[in-house]
């Protein structure tokens, strides 16, 4: 009797737990188009990929200033216990040239790199998509693109954000008299009203139908390539019919009992934030150090300045510079590294060494499926709007990733970024990125998706939300909401940090010596799964939405 109420609980138990993870899936999306039509997926069968692939492309007609077809990212996938990353980061053109923004005295042309198509580099979105489907997909292509078509072709009601974010973009070319399209197609876009885009749903007809060769070849490229011709950019045919996504295998470290899967070169964001997190073991003094308190504060920064330095000198695309992964992030070498932080003062800028600064727009989400797989995506347009030049008759926005390289090793560019020889501009090149998609496992299984837009400031968002649910136990929404802040070595001695840091706390750092600049960054959705229960958290001052099915 005993043994069979012993079974029967036994079989409860497992049944129940069975329930428990094959009921759940989450999805933490920038935007509620993006986060409804990834849980219909989810809902049909599909996996965490396919519904990666719909949110990508839905967010490419809802979400214009950084979800993209004409752009690029990184996709970090777990499935099936295997990890893989999709390697989607747009390519310097065939014909692109180290010097190709220096004027003849060799000093930088302002905006070159940043609008206009001569700012673009070969869009990776689409291959990366397919390349993904290929992989690891389950439903059909044709399915997983399907929401984008009507959302372009019927329409979407533009959220009052976009709209104010539409209107400040184009008074802002207004004002520097930059002779872009950007305006002529979405200046009809008005504040909760239906706005229709004819022409990017042809091309995502093209894409739906003929999968890549929709978008690389055919029609499609015949307007990218002409567009390039009228406007001399220098995307030709050749570089669209020779781009492809790369799989990479993505960077994996234990941290504190866990396990972190993130991003390898061209992302610097993979490196720095094994480093940020390992250094920050090996120099918080007491098991603790109180969030966001002065303490924590300054050695966070200390540590960035080191982190910076790093990504300076030796980060840009593997395949065409050596990086010393390994040893950059081996503990003996940032034991060596974080051995002359101070916890009481600040080390002198000038002694450490340079660094890179990035445009903050890009848009980041989380997926996670009833099976235990889950997707980090990353993509990115560069700036807000990209170029500002949308391709005449196919109707979406192309980059203006160029500008990610250094224009000038050693000069700062129009953002007042400072480059090094590993990110100079080579044909064929990706450009080195912030964008950190990560995923962290618990004894095998997802504990936790996560990932930002922001920049450089990226890293530190991915880094901080990684401590404030690992080392202080919050929420997926008390994570993504908790203020955040940023040290990159340069500006020299500023924190930047958002709305919410004690008074007392700012004060201290002040007397420091440090300078505070409050500016938000980051658009934070991560999904953390604690004891089998998923919760998705969306950053609240964004138009994102974070969805558990139950
Ligand atoms: N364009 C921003 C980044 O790739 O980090």
């Amino acid at each position: 009797m005993k043994f069979k109420a012993l079974l029967i609980s036994l079989v409860f138990a497992y049944s129940s737990l069975l329930f428990a993870s094959s009921q759940q899936g989450a999805v933490a999306m920038p935007d509620t188009y993006s986060a409804n039509a990834a849980v219909q997926i989810l809902k049909q069968g599909g996996n965490a990929i396919d519904a990666a692939i719909t949110a990508q492309f839905v967010l490419a007609v809802t979400l214009p200033e950084a979800g993209n077809i004409g752009g690029g990212g990184f996709m970090l996938v777990h499935k099936d216990g295997q990890d893989d990353f999709i390697d989607y980061r747009e390519k310097a053109p065939i014909t692109a040239s180290r010097d190709m923004y220096l004027d003849q005295k060799g000093e930088v042309i302002p905006y070159k790199s940043v609008y206009g198509v001569f700012s673009s580099g070969i869009p990776g979105t689409v291959a990366g998509m397919w390349l993904a489907h290929q992989k690891h997909g389950s439903l059909p292509w044709k399915t997983l693109v399907q929401p984008a078509v009507d959302l372009a072709e019927q329409g979407f009601i533009v959220h009052p954000k976009l709209a104010s974010n539409i209107n400040r973009y184009i008074k802002r070319m207004e004002n520097k008299d930059l002779a872009v399209n950007f305006a002529e197609y979405f200046s009809k876009a008005k504040s909760n009203e239906l706005f229709k885009q004819v022409e990017l749903a042809k091309t995502m007809i093209r894409i739906r139908d003929h999968g890549m060769q929709g978008f690389y070849q055919g029609k499609t490229a015949d307007l990218i390539a002409d567009f390039m011709k009228k406007n001399d950019g220098l995307i030709s045919h050749k570089d669209l019919a020779t781009y492809q996504a790369k799989s990479r295998i993505p960077i994996s470290a234990n941290w504190n009992g866990y396990k972190i899967l993130t991003s390898p070169p061209p992302s610097s964001g993979g490196i720095a934030i094994l480093q940020w997190l390992e250094m920050y073991q090996l120099k918080s003094p007491t098991k603790q150090v109180a969030h966001n308190s002065t303490l924590y504060m300054h050695l966070l920064a200390e540590i960035g300045k080191r982190v910076f330095a790093d990504r300076a000198e030796y980060l840009g695309d593997p395949d065409f510079i050596n990086v010393p992964q390994q040893q950059l992030i081996s503990e003996n070498y940032l034991a060596f590294r974080a051995k002359d932080i101070t916890l009481n003062k600040i080390s002198i800028t000038e002694k450490i060494q340079t660094s890179l600064v990035e445009s903050e727009e890009t848009t980041h989400f989380s997926v996670v499926d009833k099976w235990g797989n889950a997707v980090s995506n990353t993509t990115t347009l560069n700036l807000g709007f990209g170029s500002g030049m949308v391709v005449t008759g196919a109707g979406f926005i192309l980059n203006n990733e160029m500008d990610d390289f250094s224009a000038k090793p050693g000069v700062a560019n129009v953002f007042g970024a400072l480059g090094g020889v590993a990110n100079e501009i080579q044909p064929q090149k990706r450009m080195l990125s912030s964008m950190t998609p990560t995923i962290v496992l618990k004894d095998g299984n997802i504990f936790m998706v996560t990932g930002s837009p922001g920049g450089t400031t990226i890293i530190s968002s991915v880094y901080q939300s990684i401590l404030n649910v690992i080392e202080y136990d919050m929420t997926a929404t008390q994570a993504v909401n908790a203020p955040r802040f940023h040290h990159q070595l340069w500006p020299k001695n500023v924190i930047r940090h958002h709305n919410g840091i004690r008074n007392d706390v700012k004060t201290e750092l002040k007397t420091m010596g440090y300078e505070l600049d409050n500016r938000r960054f980051g658009d934070m959705h991560i999904i953390v799964n604690r004891n089998d229960q998923l919760e998705a958290g969306s950053e609240a001052s964004g138009r994102g939405k974070a969805i558990v099915i139950h």
